[in-house]
């Protein structure tokens, strides 16, 4: 959807909820699925997993589904809620190193057997509680050109990794494979070459040891999600590929990618409630600060956890059409809680607006409702409209109708959903859309 779509639907959803002042959430799933379009153009031999962590919104999780992707789970929750929405085990991933015992029972329960470690007690831990795991070692990576690095807490190093494969010969469990995440919103494309050689590296010291066949390397997520924010997926594509074409035949190959698929997908509509404009003696507006009905203990939670910098814009006034002229004044945008960190924006220029008046933000997608809290009483935007480009669906069957419509660009992506994972060589590239 163009900015100038998405800005005329914002309006038209603002003029229809007339006195409903909630801030609310556009959500084009049509973006989504043309991501996992792009991603079988590009990777077909990868098989994505979405990290539900990024946004666990079940409208997605359900164009995903319909679309044959996996899942990658850190919790029981998280497990439970893929699989209530009809997702098998086999398509799961619990990709947290560092499990409860009692999640790890309950992957048990569900049959959910893949599940990552990176250490010599959660291999001994997992062992005891669910000896039929499928154990997929999670390497260290570099990830120092990334915005949210994870090597400072998950990743067994090369040498570890020579010592987890003995003690995993010597507890009788099965190495499934190796897995890695190169940090989210990494920007070295070659981080994941390096990692997918470290994995190789494993595969043979497993063998030559141990006899294992491994099955399986999980490249993590990482991949940006936002237009021209590099690498592109192609840039990845152009790394990773030759260093998977290395393996054996047999292996498959997996992702992890959450922010890849969201971030796009959504753009959030917040009402200015309150302003308090700063003038200068001749009554000139010199600073103003605005208080609107989400901020960073709601969605903009991104700005902290996700290290983003959401840019706010104005929905067009069809009573004031010289708004976006005005001469600019350097705003301050505020949440609407107690707390002076709760800040969306500083002096960033704009004309000067009015209580009433709306800002959106596009690309949050990613790592926002995810983690909202509802400090002081304020839910934030809870509300989602859903969008299928640019006409408005209306649940769940309607995005499936929407992805098998005849001549939908998810076309070619539905004849392989319902394969199971494939190994690389039999991986079907399509067009992308
Ligand atoms: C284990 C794991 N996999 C995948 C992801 C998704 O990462 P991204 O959104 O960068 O693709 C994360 C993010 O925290 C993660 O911890």
């Amino acid at each position: 959807m163009s900015s100038n779509n998405i800005e005329t639907i914002v309006a038209q959803k603002i003029a229809e909820k007339a006195d409903n002042y909630e801030p609310f959430y556009i959500i084009d799933v049509q973006q989504v699925c043309q991501k996992y379009v792009q991603w079988q153009a590009l990777l077909p031999m990868v098989k994505p997993h979405y990290a539900i962590k990024c946004n666990p919104n079940p409208t997605i999780i359900h164009a995903l589904d319909v679309l044959g992707a996996g899942f990658d789970c850190a919790s029981k929750d998280e497990i439970d809620r893929v699989m209530d929405m009809g997702v098998s085990a086999e398509r799961i991933i619990f990709a947290n190193p560092a499990k409860f015992e009692s999640h790890i029972a309950h992957a048990k329960l569900r049959d959910v057997k893949k599940m990552t470690f990176d250490n010599e007690d959660e291999l001994i831990k997992v062992a005891r509680i669910f000896p039929e795991a499928q154990l997929v070692l999670r390497i260290i990576t570099d990830d120092s050109q990334s915005m949210c690095k994870f090597s400072s807490k998950f990743g067994a190093t090369m040498k570890d990794a020579k010592h987890l494969l003995k003690v995993a010969h010597e507890q009788g469990m099965k190495l499934h494979g190796v897995s890695f995440h190169v940090g989210s919103g990494a920007t070295d494309a070659s981080a994941f070459a390096k990692a997918i050689n470290d994995a190789r590296t494993i595969f043979q010291w497993a063998k030559e040891d141990y006899g294992y066949e491994m099955k399986l390397v999980d490249i993590g997520g990482g991949f940006q999600g936002v237009d021209g924010v590099p690498p592109t997926l192609r840039d990845v594509a152009s790394h990773v590929v030759p260093a998977l074409e290395a393996f054996p035949p047999g292996v498959q190959f997996i992702s992890e990618p959450g922010r890849y698929f969201s971030a796009k997908s959504h753009t959030m509509a917040v009402r200015i409630h309150s302003r308090r404009v700063i003038r200068d003696d001749a009554g000139r507006p010199v600073k103003v600060l605005y208080y609107v009905n989400d901020g960073v203990y709601q969605s903009f939670n991104c700005i902290f956890f996700d290290h983003q910098t959401p840019e706010p814009s104005i929905v067009p006034d069809a009573s004031r059409p010289d708004l976006l002229a005005g001469e600019k004044v350097p705003s301050t945008i505020f949440g609407p809680t107690c707390d002076s960190m709760d800040c969306i924006c500083k002096d960033f220029p704009m004309p000067l607006l009015e209580v009433g008046h709306w800002l959106y933000f596009p690309n949050m997608g990613s790592y926002t409702t995810a983690a909202a809290t509802r400090f002081n009483g304020f839910a934030g935007a809870v509300t989602c409209h859903y969008m299928w480009g640019s006409k408005l669906l209306e649940g769940f069957c309607d995005v499936e109708d929407a992805i098998k419509a005849p001549g939908s660009c998810c076309e070619p992506v539905l004849k392989i959903a319902a394969a199971p994972l494939v190994p690389a060589a039999a991986a079907t590239p399509v067009a992308s859309c």
